[in-house]
């Protein structure tokens, strides 16, 4: 286990520890599968965690590695919670998922949302992470912070995808 950082968020510090000595990249699937029982397991009130990935040859997102209910498979870049946030390419975080326009409803249990893109440094595109609560105004700017923090790690383990 590596040394507990006081600057890192919890879930950050877990993703480097199960990922490192991984062949990173080479083993996109697996890492991100790791990252969403990372986010599953630690965040309180998760029902659902995961990753939609962006196929640029059909231009859909298609469901990725998730812990939760089966979800929809496939998602278009203008719509849903997702699309929205990969188009925007913005976070999106929605403390009512029934007073969102366009919300595709995937599990009926989910009161709010957060999702955040995840694309390089370089502008790679590569999908968008979502993750749902049972609880209505789950995730406030404390939590969007570490989660972005933990996009931007995932990153570096997942960029061949
Ligand atoms: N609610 C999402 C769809 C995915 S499920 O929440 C897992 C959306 O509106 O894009």
């Amino acid at each position: 286990m590596t040394e507990i950082q006081q600057n890192k968020p919890l879930i950050s510090q877990l993703l480097d520890t199960w990922i490192q000595g991984e062949a990173s990249e080479t083993y996109a699937l697996a890492n991100y599968a790791n990252a969403a029982a990372i986010i599953f397991q630690n965040v309180s009130a998760v029902n659902w965690a995961g990753f939609y990935l962006y196929h640029a040859e059909t231009n859909t997102l298609a469901l990725g590695p998730f812990l939760g209910k089966p979800a929809t498979a496939l998602i278009a870049p203008d719509k849903g919670v997702v699309g929205q946030s990969f188009t925007s390419q913005q976070t999106i975080v929605v403390p009512d998922v029934y007073a969102f326009p366009g919300h595709i409803v995937c599990d009926v249990d989910s009161n709010s949302e957060i999702t955040i893109p995840i694309t390089t440094a370089s502008g790679q595109k590569l999908g968008v992470l979502d993750i749902d609560s049972t609880e209505r105004n789950r995730f406030g700017k404390q939590e969007q912070a570490d989660l972005e923090n933990f996009v931007q790690a995932l990153l570096q383990y997942v960029k061949l995808v």
